[in-house]
């Protein structure tokens, strides 16, 4: 079967910073894929080239057997990419439901939601268990439901690729649980790929089938939840001997 994501030799400088170096990469979809390094790795730096936030120095980025480098942040959206942000981004002023409804109508607020639109968005947040909060302001929202915003938004694009940039930094461990349950809901039930960059290895160990570990932006181990654990550069790099 042909991989859904497919990165080759994928390098981003930033003047004399490497932030990502030769990174190869095959994904398939249906896959739980995590993506860990220490902090300034280039972890971030890929979800910025896969969506097109910024362009590749050089190397390759195929989805759905189609070359994507170069096009435009709203154009990947489309084609079925879709992201949450390390720092949270939701407009404070409108509602949850408007938010998410942003993302079904694709950032284009001019053009009046559908009933279709609407159901669709009804149905995600109810999904992401925003029901409660569906008319309260974003910004009156607590840390945990700022994110779960998020991630309604960038579902309510109708992905079929999400990327998750440290969904799980500043919750609970009780929230880390809930967001683990939504996030194989999403994988399981609704058959999206998910590739989730986190420092919380509990949440990716746990999570995840298949792990990357980047260091200074290359790409120094790939394997199961139990064959990083187990690797010793990893663990000499980044895990360190408490994880064990
Ligand atoms: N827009 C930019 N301009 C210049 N340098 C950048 C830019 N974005 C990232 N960098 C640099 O690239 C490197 C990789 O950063 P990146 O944010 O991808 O790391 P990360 O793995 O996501 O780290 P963290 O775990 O802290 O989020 C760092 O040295 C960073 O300072
Ligand atoms: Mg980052």
């Amino acid at each position: 079967m042909r991989d859904l994501l497919v990165l080759k030799d994928l390098t981003k400088k930033f003047g004399g910073v490497t932030a990502a170096k030769d990174v190869n990469l095959n994904l398939q979809g249906g896959m739980r894929l995590g993506i860990i390094g220490p902090n300034g790795a280039g972890k971030t730096t890929l979800f910025n080239m896969i969506t097109g936030e910024i362009k590749p120095t050089s190397g390759t980025i195929e989805f759905e057997g189609e070359p994507i480098h170069g096009l435009k942040p709203h154009q990947i959206s489309k084609k079925g990419i879709g992201r949450t942000f390390q720092i949270v981004r939701v407009f404070d002023e409108i509602s949850v439901y408007d938010n998410v409804l942003i993302g079904a109508v694709a950032r284009k607020l001019h053009f009046r939601p559908t009933q279709e639109q609407h159901h669709h968005v009804d149905e995600i947040i109810e999904l992401t268990g925003l029901g409660e909060y569906r008319n309260v302001m974003a910004e009156n929202l607590t840390v945990s439901a700022k994110k779960r915003v998020g991630l309604a938004t960038a579902l309510a694009t109708k992905p079929r690729l999400l990327l998750l940039d440290e969904l799980m930094a500043g919750l609970t461990f009780v929230e880390i649980d809930e967001m683990l349950e939504l996030l194989r809901k999403i994988n399981g039930e609704m058959g999206i790929t998910l590739v989730v960059v986190e420092h919380v290895m509990k949440a990716v160990m746990e999570l995840c089938e298949n792990i990357v570990v980047i260091s200074s932006g290359q790409k120094i181990a790939e394997g199961s939840p139990g064959e990083i654990t187990n690797n010793k550069k990893v663990v000499d790099i980044y895990l360190g001997e408490g994880s064990k």
